[in-house]
Order: C-alpha cells, then structure tokens, then sequence
C-alpha cells in the first residue's frame, strides 16, 4: 500500500515534471520563430518553393550537375574539382584557413572557403555578396586563377569531348541543348540546390519538442537572448549581408586585406554544420568555436560572453549538424 503510495506519487510529479518542460519547449519554439528562425520545411513540396522556385531542378541535371562538381577536368591543369575545396563529407569545406587551387595557389586575399550547404538559402553569395544564385556563383572558381584556372572555351571544350557527357545534357535538357560555359555552371548550381540539411533543431522547429535535450534549448535561448539573432536569422541562420566590426576591431582584420563589399558589408555565414567548417570567419584565423563565439559577442554585439555561456551556445550550434543528402561521389564519364 505505502509503495504503491510513492510510485503513484512519483509517477504524477514526474508527470509534472514532463508536462512543464514541454511547455518550456513550446515557449522555446514560439521564441525562436518570433526571433526570426525559421525551419527546414519537412514536407518537400515545401521546401522545394524554397529552393528551387523557378522549377529549374530535375533528377538529370542533379545527376549530371554533381558529376561536373566532382569532376577535376573543368580545372586546367586537370587536378582541381569543386569538391577538391568543398568536401561533401568533411561539411563542404576544406578546413584550410585559405583555400589553395591551381598548382599549389593560395587564395590571394587570404579568403577562407564558406561551405555550399544549404547556400541555396542565402541572399547572396561570397563573403561579399558578389553573385546573386548558385548558377552564376559557379562561373566564377572555374575561372578564378587561384582556383580552376581554366577558360570559358577550354572548359567547354573539356565537356562537349566527352559523349558520355554530351548524351546527359541532351537527356537533362533535350536534344537541342546548347552546351556552353553558362549551362555547364548553371548544372552545377542546379546540384547545389539540393545540398540541404536538415537537423535535430529543425525537428524542435517543426513541433517535436524532445527533439532538443534541456541542455541544447537553454543553449538555443542564451544563443538568441545574447542578440546572435540580429544577423544569424532566417532558414540559414545567416546568408545576408551584415556589419562587421560593430563595436570593437576583429583582432585578425590584417590577415589578407578583405574589407567587405563596397558598404564594408559582410555576408553572414550560416551556422549549419557550423561545428564541421572550421576554421572560422573570412580569413581562417579562428579555430576553436568557443573562440569565434566569444569573438561575435565583442565585435558585434559589445557583450562579454563569459566561457560557460559560450559552451552553451556551442552545444545549441552543434544541433546544426544536419543530416546530408547522398554524397558518395559519383562515377564519371
Ligand atoms: C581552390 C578552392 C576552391 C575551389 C576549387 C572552388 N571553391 Fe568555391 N569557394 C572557395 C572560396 C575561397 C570561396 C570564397 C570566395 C569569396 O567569397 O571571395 C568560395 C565560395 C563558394 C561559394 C559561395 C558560398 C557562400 O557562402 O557565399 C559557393 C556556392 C562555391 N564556392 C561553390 C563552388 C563551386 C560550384 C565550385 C566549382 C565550380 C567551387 N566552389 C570551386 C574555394 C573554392
Ligand atoms: C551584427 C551582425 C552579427 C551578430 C549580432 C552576430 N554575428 Fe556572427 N557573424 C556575422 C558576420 C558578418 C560574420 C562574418 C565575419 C567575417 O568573417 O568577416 C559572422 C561570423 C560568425 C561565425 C563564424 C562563421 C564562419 O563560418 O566562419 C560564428 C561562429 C558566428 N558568427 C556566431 C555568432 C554568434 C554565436 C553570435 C551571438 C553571440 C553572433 N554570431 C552574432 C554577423 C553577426
């Protein structure tokens, strides 16, 4: 009688217990969307408005947009791939403070490589938004000296030579199809389209309230209390052209000489897979997480992020880590 007393207490104000962290997870959610975050849809027609709105995607050009992404002949020198700086499985960086590409080049601004996760969600593209979509995006690293090296034509040429690869675009786009530069570019960015990954906090986002542990909601709150929402916002948590420097200097402004778009604006980075493309900010000169958080807090926000608060935080971004999509790399032609 007396136990069976316990348990019926015990098992009521766990009850309790559950039914008011859930409440807090509901709380949490509302908060999060009220701050303007905003989740990877779950149903795929949904997230197809989103990332492809022009109804450009088709299994055909993926598959032949991610084999040219492999694919190192459209380099000059045959050596360098998109994917070379870009590592599928490595959070689509190279994790490298500078990039390096065409015989040994370092980049000469001392840029770091952004990863192509999820960059279909942002505004614009590069750390100075100098491109407006994927397809256009993809015309520049082909060309870039530091990078592929290689010309519109050489390229072009690398691509029609090959049959294998003259009967995909036929399939992709019909038997008419003009195989040029842009259409070579614009394939690849259609692949990008679909590098989209979902993660435990979008499943918190989308209403499953366990899908975060106490420990990543309360680093989730601190994260938007702190103010990090003013500029990491939106599907990508990033993607738009910032500030930077707003309170005090970046004390690595002089590695490379990049200053920023001609307003001095910087395109925040997304936070996805954030704890897989380090290191981290325009020129790789941070390596710990910790470091680049309490980094944020004094140059953008004027805050001391004490070292307990910033662990909470990085344990909020490691949620980011998102389920990626097929990304063995494929045969080539
Ligand atoms: C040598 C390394 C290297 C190669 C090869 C390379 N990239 Fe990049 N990628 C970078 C660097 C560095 C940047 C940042 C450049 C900048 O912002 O000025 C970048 C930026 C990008 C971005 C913009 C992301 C963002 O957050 O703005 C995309 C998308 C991208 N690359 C896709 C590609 C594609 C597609 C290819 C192949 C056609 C490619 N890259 C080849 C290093 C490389
Ligand atoms: C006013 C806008 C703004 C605010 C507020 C802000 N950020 Fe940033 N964040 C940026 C910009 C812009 C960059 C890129 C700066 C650069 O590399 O030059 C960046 C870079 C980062 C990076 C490095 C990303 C990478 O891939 O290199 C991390 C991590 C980060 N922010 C986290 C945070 C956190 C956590 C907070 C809150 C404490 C925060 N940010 C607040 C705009 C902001």
């Amino acid at each position: 009688m007396q136990v069976s007393k316990i348990l019926t207490v015990t098992i009521a104000s766990t009850a309790i217990l559950l039914s008011s962290s859930l409440i807090e997870g509901d709380a949490l959610i509302k908060k999060a969307k009220h701050n303007g975050l905003v989740a990877i849809p779950e149903k795929q027609s949904e997230l197809l408005k989103l990332t492809d709105p022009n109804g450009t995607i088709s299994p055909e050009k993926v598959s032949l947009g991610k084999q040219l992404f492999f694919d190192s002949r459209l380099s000059l020198d045959g050596k360098i791939s998109c994917h070379t700086c870009h590592l599928l499985n490595a959070g689509g960086v190279d994790g490298i403070p500078t990039s390096i590409g065409h015989r040994g080049t370092p980049n000469p601004h001392h840029i770091n490589a952004p990863t192509v996760y999820n960059a279909v969600f942002f505004d614009r593209q590069f750390w100075d938004g100098r491109s407006p979509d994927l397809e256009d995006q993809a015309q520049g690293p082909m060309q870039d000296k530091a990078e592929m090296a290689i010309t519109k034509d050489v390229a072009t040429k690398r691509i029609t030579d090959i049959p294998a690869y003259v009967e995909s675009f036929k399939k992709a786009y019909g038997k008419d199809v003009k195989i040029d530069f842009e259409k070579i570019a614009s394939t690849i960015g259609i692949y990008e389209r679909t590098l989209v990954t979902p993660s435990r906090y979008d499943d918190f986002l989308n209403g499953k309230k366990d899908a975060l542990t106490p420990k990543e909601q309360e680093g989730l709150a601190i994260f938007i209390e702190t103010g990090c929402t003013a500029c990491h916002v939106g599907i990508a948590l990033g993607g738009k052209m910032q500030p930077f420097d707003l309170s005090s200097a970046f004390k690595h402004n002089d590695v490379g000489d990049f200053k920023g778009d001609k307003d001095g604006m910087i395109k925040a980075p997304s936070l996805r897979n954030i704890s897989q493309t380090a290191p981290y900010f325009h020129n790789g000169t941070v390596s710990s997480l910790i470091e680049a958080i309490k980094t944020m807090g004094e140059v953008q926000l004027l805050v001391d992020i004490s070292d307990s608060d910033a662990k909470k935080i990085a344990t909020f971004l490691k949620t980011l880590e998102g389920r990626k999509p097929d990304i063995t790399a494929p045969k080539l032609p």
